[in-house]
């Protein structure tokens, strides 16, 4: 039986992922500064070179020092565990300057509202992960419960960054 910690302990770096570039980005964006065809930024200057990396890093970190220690019923073996959780990481980035792109390209300023904004990154990042997972495991509940449980965390942290002062653009 998977139970809601297995769930939480193997998505967990995804969100540290999406989270920690608030404290460890900055710096060089991601787009270098260049316009798309439509005269708008490509991503804008909330998507980091150093948040991509450190992000990518700190979410995938995480995962190895978990699967150090408990054996997930999602993964075969550690090693495995340990791919999987630099999947998580990484396509949680990647999918978080998909939604900047897509934002972007909807006219959305950087760091305003946008529904894309609250769950694309875990679905990337679950896209990017299920084939390392034991085939099976991951039922649609799982996915659904993820993708819902994010949609009402998201803005929850978004709301306490705020309130921290961590972000430079109020949500
Ligand atoms: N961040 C970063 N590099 C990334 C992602 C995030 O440096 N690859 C940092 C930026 O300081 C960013 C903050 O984390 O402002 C919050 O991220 P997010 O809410 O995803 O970005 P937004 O500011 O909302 O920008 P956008 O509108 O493009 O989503
Ligand atoms: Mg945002």
């Amino acid at each position: 039986m998977v139970s809601i910690l297995d769930i939480a302990l193997f998505i967990l770096p995804a969100y540290i992922a999406n989270s920690s570039p608030v404290v460890l980005g900055g710096g060089t964006p991601l787009d270098l500064g260049k316009n798309f065809s439509d005269g708008r930024r490509i991503l804008d200057n909330g998507k980091t070179i150093r948040g991509f990396v450190l992000g990518t890093l700190a979410g995938t970190l995480v995962g190895i020092l978990i699967h150090t220690y408990y054996v997930s019923p999602f993964f075969t073996n550690q090693q495995t565990a340990y791919a999987g959780s630099f999947l998580l990481a990484f396509g949680t980035l990647l999918g978080d300057a998909l939604g900047s792109f897509i934002k972007r390209r909807a006219g959305v300023e950087h760091g305003k509202p946008f529904l894309l904004d609250t769950f694309l990154f875990v679905v990337v990042a679950l896209v990017l992960v299920y084939p390392l997972t034991i085939p099976g495991m991951l039922e649609v509940w799982i996915l659904a419960l993820v993708v819902g449980v994010t949609l009402i965390l998201h803005p929850t942290f978004n709301i306490i960054a705020n309130k921290l002062g961590l972000k430079k653009v109020a949500h």
